[in-house]
């Protein structure tokens, strides 16, 4: 791995740790205004210093982050779709070069695995690839989002086998019976995303579940940013991540509003 790869793929998973916790905030890309993120800024700005790494499309990247004060990114560049339309139909979005003037430590692209469009996706994830290692910047692969899609060990292990075997460096998906199944079929560092928002210590029991059972960390929006205190919640869940919290101490840490900084 060449040094550009090797020092972006660092700025995402920790070498401290080893580990991430990712903020993802790109919902909007086929939700648009979704709940907690109506005013992008406002959600972002008080919770980005404690992510390890930002997830999010370019458009709100440049209206919410200050160049100047940023943490790495991880920039979304599938979409094309919106909830009123099969999400799986997804193209690339954005240009690689605007990618390398963002100076960003990553993108990232959805897969449809099982679905109509799932060669078009697979595709651009290659192609994606083909441009992320000319350019040294790795490719987070996102598998399953969407109702439709059967979250079970199988399908997830499938999944995010195919991403690796395509040449994402990264793969996102979804926590799950018999996990360790997904891990240890993956040849590359896999992270979780949340789902659907559950109550804190449900969502700090995942994380721990998660990184437990071989998870490199998570890249979780809704269940930080949907949550009554998310400044507590993001705290929390890096205790869990980097610093090996069990679910009880860190929902107590997220209880007490979290440490002020
Ligand atoms: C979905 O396509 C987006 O990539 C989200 O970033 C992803 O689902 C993670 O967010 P959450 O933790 O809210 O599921």
């Amino acid at each position: 791995m060449d040094w550009g790869m090797r020092n972006r793929i660092s700025r995402i998973i920790r070498p401290g740790t080893g580990r991430t916790v990712m903020l993802a905030v790109d919902h909007g890309y086929f939700l648009g205004p979704t709940s907690g993120l109506e005013k992008p800024k406002e959600t972002i700005q008080p919770i980005a210093k404690y992510a390890d790494t930002l997830m999010l499309t370019r458009g709100v990247l440049r209206y919410t982050i200050d160049p100047n004060d940023a943490p790495p990114i991880v920039l979304r560049v599938s979409g094309g779709t919106s909830i009123l339309t099969p999400l799986s139909n997804e193209g690339v979005t954005a240009d690689f070069e605007d990618a390398i003037r963002l100076n960003v430590a990553g993108v990232a692209i959805s897969i449809f695995v099982g679905s109509e469009h799932e060669r078009q996706t697979l595709l651009n994830l290659s192609e994606l690839v083909n441009l992320g290692e000319r350019y040294g910047i790795p490719v987070l692969a996102v598998t399953a989002v969407g109702k439709d899609m059967n979250r079970d060990a199988r399908y997830l292990s499938l999944a995010s086998r195919i991403a690796a075997e395509l040449g994402a460096r990264i793969v996102k998906t979804y926590y799950c019976e018999d996990f360790e199944q997904v891990v240890e079929t993956c040849p590359v560092p896999v992270v979780i995303a949340g789902g659907k928002k559950i109550t804190e210590k449900e969502a700090l029991d995942l994380t721990y579940n998660a990184v437990s059972r071989g998870a490199v960390g998570v890249d979780m929006g809704r269940n930080i940013f949907q949550s009554e205190n998310p400044k507590a919640m993001i705290q929390a869940v890096r205790a869990v991540v980097h610093e090996g919290a069990k679910p009880a101490e860190a929902f107590d840490l997220y209880r007490s509003g979290g440490i002020s900084t």
